[in-house]
């Protein structure tokens, strides 16, 4: 882990945020290369869960809810944690997380626990007072029950369908750890599928969602004996499932978890209604009937989704007998698709590689590297995962053809310039298409 956070500080990918005042406690800022590798793993979760199938849609909802819907949804009376405070060294801990009754800090006498709610709170407006407090929320799912009824009347949706959205959370927890594992202030990835309130339609569905979760994150990258699906037991559930899956990873601080696939039932559109005092039914037109739907929810965290798909592309190995860092990540997800290099800086070799850069800019991020020997060039950019190198020599002075590199088999071929686009294009991948849906 170490050899990473230093890798993604010394390249750009991830800083501590407000580093030049000495941090602010486990809160991270991505850095120009770290900025695309999100964009690209929400892209990746974009395009399988939403754009290539026909069930499910997007949504983008506010940060901020009307605060009725954090007591419908049970998270001002559910969402904490258990706190101890050590009476000694007054540091605090998650009272699930220690083992014993000492602080593990001091070896201090602690208090009895409490519950400590996670969200945290603000107020809307110029007056601070009891009534204008609003939650910043604690997870992007509530923005898509109360828009259920929108959704229904807007898009002649039909049983069962998705709504997917994408965006900040943030949680006021008592520990944050390892990296951007755990933090404040994170970024999620949400569906709700709704479906027929039924016990085996129910169950197809979270089968399918856990089976089609795990094969996304193998599909783009994380090897599969580094993940496994372990079921919640009955007391960890939390308030509003039912059954919950979670996809682990096997980080090196251990299993944790990676994401989760819940079955919420009908729990959040009851509370809703009860609350609101609307109907937030859907009506069935095969059988005439009315009734709130089901529910399946798979629930990723962009953060974590990141630090998985770098731990697992994160390799060492010697070339030219000198060692390299390399980030094998998935060309899809890399944060530079291409590098450019002139051979040599003179012969005209210089400018024809910008014309190249310039043309490849209009379809994929690219580098344009012309300082230090070729080799080391190479290396910089295996450090951070660019998984093609395009070098101009003297031949593409003659016939216009350059040597594509592949940063996995170090393996090059020549290619026209007139078909770069498109052999980068395919070896990318992003055209491949998605697992078919069940019908
Ligand atoms: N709507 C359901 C829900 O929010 P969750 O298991 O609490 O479920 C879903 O969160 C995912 O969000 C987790 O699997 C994890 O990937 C991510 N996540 C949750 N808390 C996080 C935190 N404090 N820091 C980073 N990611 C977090």
């Amino acid at each position: 882990m170490e050899k990473l956070v230093n890798l993604c500080k010394r390249r750009g990918i991830v800083f501590p945020t407000s580093d030049i005042y000495g941090g602010l406690g486990s809160t991270f800022d991505y850095g120009p290369l770290g900025v695309e590798l999100k964009r690209n793993v929400k892209e990746a979760w974009w395009r399988e869960m939403v754009q290539y199938r026909s069930d499910v849609l997007g949504l983008d909802s506010a940060i901020f809810q009307h605060p009725r819907t954090w007591e419908a949804s049970g998270h001002l009376k559910n969402f904490t944690d258990p706190l101890v405070d050590c009476k000694n060294c007054k540091q605090r801990f998650r009272a699930d997380r220690i083992e014993g009754d000492k602080c593990p800090a001091c070896g201090g006498e602690l208090t009895p626990a409490r519950n400590f709610n996670l969200m945290f709170k603000t107020f809307m407006g110029p007056v601070e007072d009891t009534a204008a407090v609003v939650y910043l929320r604690p997870e992007t799912a509530q923005g898509i029950f109360s828009n259920f009824e929108n959704v229904v009347d807007t898009q002649r949706v039909k049983l069962p369908f998705g709504v997917a959205q994408q965006g900040k959370s943030f949680r006021n927890e008592i520990t944050t750890e390892n990296f951007i594992f755990r933090t404040r202030e994170f970024e999620q990835m949400e569906m709700e599928f709704f479906v027929r309130p039924d016990r085996a339609e129910e169950e197809k569905w979270y089968r399918y969602w856990v089976d089609f979760r795990f094969n996304w994150h193998v599909k783009f990258g994380i090897k599969r004996e580094h993940l496994r699906a372990r079921e919640h037991a009955t007391d960890e559930l939390s308030h509003y499932s039912s059954g919950t899956t979670d996809i682990e990873f096997l980080y090196p601080f251990g299993w944790g978890e990676l994401e989760g696939v819940a079955k919420r039932g009908s729990y959040d559109l009851d509370q809703h209604a009860k609350f609101s005092g609307k109907d937030l039914t859907y009506f069935d037109e095969d059988t005439k009937t009315r009734f709130r739907p089901w529910v399946i929810e798979p629930a990723l965290g962009v953060d974590r989704a990141m630090l998985a798909f770098m731990l697992d592309a994160y390799d060492e190995d010697v070339v030219d007998n000198e060692e390299r860092i390399v980030l094998r990540l998935d060309p899809r997800l890399a944060p530079i698709k291409v590098a450019v290099y002139p051979l040599l800086r003179k012969a005209g070799q210089p400018e024809k590689a910008i014309a190249v850069r310039d043309a490849l800019k209009r379809h994929f991020t690219v580098a344009y590297d012309q300082a230090g020997s070729i080799g080391r060039r190479y290396r910089r950019q295996d450090e951070v995962g660019t998984p093609y190198g395009v070098t101009i020599d003297h031949q593409t002075m003659e016939d216009d053809t350059v040597t594509v590199r592949d940063r996995d088999s170090m393996a090059q071929d020549r290619v026209p310039i007139a078909r770069l686009v498109e052999v980068i294009s395919d070896r990318i991948g992003w055209t491949r298409p998605a697992a078919a849906e069940p019908v």
